[in-house]
């Protein structure tokens, strides 16, 4: 058995805040801004409207396009760093509302968690413990940012991605539909370089993201051109067959930097950052929708998924769609 996606769906938030916006808030300005990161605008989650709710909007949306019901769902996967409560699993509460059987657990692998969550719904599908499975990456980060820090404040949306995966018989070949690699790696010793400052146990507090800038995106982009060649090997697919690139979306320079050390011509990266900003687990979901749904990406397609985030974590995913 190996497993599929077999639909996709998202949701934004509807309030869009520009850097103009942002401006009238902290020292910044559309040009500096977009000149360092490619952000022109992003959505920020209404008062009450809580992570559990962009995801269940994303998950109805790829549930529909996958053309499955609740009662086909055996596990719920939600990836989150911004969960509505510490506990239970924001998963849990989306299960709820769906009116789903089965399991449901989050993930947390910050700006990773939707590679994270995927692999691991990859993993149950294999060993049978499911066969229909909903990952969401889900993230309200307006909740966590320190809107006085004017280097992080910037950066961040809130938004929500779905895919439905599904077992299929077989082991398949790297010519069928599938999942056909994923690789996951963390280091915890750069705890320090993107991080809350909260958290129950540490300060009984939410806490706000702490980031180095500089240091993150250094490591982003060693970190990512790695485990992108590492999913290669393992299909012995070459970089010049990649048909799209849907890269976690945190910055417009390290998603460039990225296409341009494997030779993947611009238009053949799915950018969304400048419109969604950096929503963490939500940004490969979100990407991958779009250019699923406005007929960019295609049955067959060779497709890497790839994400670099607080932890660090990173990781990535080589579909054949
Ligand atoms: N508006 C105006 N000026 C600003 C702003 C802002 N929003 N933010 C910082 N500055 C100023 C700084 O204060 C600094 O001024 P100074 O020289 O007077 O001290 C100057 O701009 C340069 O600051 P740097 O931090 O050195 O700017 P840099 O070119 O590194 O860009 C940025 C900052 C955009 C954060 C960049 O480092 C980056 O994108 N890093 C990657 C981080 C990232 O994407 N993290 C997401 C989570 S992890 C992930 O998803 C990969």
């Amino acid at each position: 058995v190996r497993s599929r996606i077999i639909g996709c769906g998202s949701y934004l938030p509807a309030n869009v805040v520009t850097n103009d916006d942002l401006a009238k808030r902290v020292d910044t300005s559309d040009e500096w801004i977009v000149a360092r990161t490619g952000i022109r605008q992003r959505h920020i989650a209404a008062e009450g409207e809580t992570t559990s709710d962009l995801a269940y909007e994303a998950a109805i949306k790829a549930m529909e396009h996958a053309g499955v019901t609740a009662d086909d769902i055996d596990l719920i996967i939600v990836a989150t760093a911004t969960p509505d409560n510490t506990f239970p699993a924001t998963a849990t509460k989306v299960q709820n509302r769906l009116g789903v059987t089965g399991f449901a657990f989050d993930v947390q692998a910050v700006c990773s968690g939707f590679v994270y969550g995927l692999t691991t719904a990859d993993m149950y599908i294999r060993n049978g413990q499911a066969k229909t499975a909903l990952v969401i990456g889900a993230e309200t980060f307006s909740r966590i940012l320190d809107w006085e820090d004017r280097r992080t404040c910037v950066l961040f949306g809130d938004g929500a991605g779905a895919v439905v995966v599904q077992a299929v018989e077989g082991q398949g070949t790297i010519e069928d539909q599938g999942i056909l690699a994923s690789r996951l790696h963390s280091d915890g010793s750069k705890y320090e370089l993107l991080y809350v400052d909260g958290g129950p146990s540490a300060t009984q507090t939410v806490g706000h993201l702490r980031m180095e800038g500089k240091e993150v995106f250094r490591h982003a982009v060693t970190n990512l051109a790695g485990v992108i060649r590492e999913v290669l090997a393992d299909t012995g697919i070459d970089a010049s067959e990649i048909d799209w690139l849907v890269p976690h979306q945190a910055n417009r320079r390290i998603l460039d930097s990225t296409a341009k050390k494997f030779g993947i011509s611009p238009d053949k990266v799915v950018v969304t950052v400048d419109r969604h900003a950096n929503t963490s687990a939500a940004s490969i979901p979100l990407a991958l929708a779009e250019a699923v749904h406005d007929g960019r990406i295609q049955r067959g397609d060779i497709v890497i998924l790839e994400a670099m985030g607080g932890g660090f974590t990173w990781g990535a995913s080589l579909v054949r769609w």
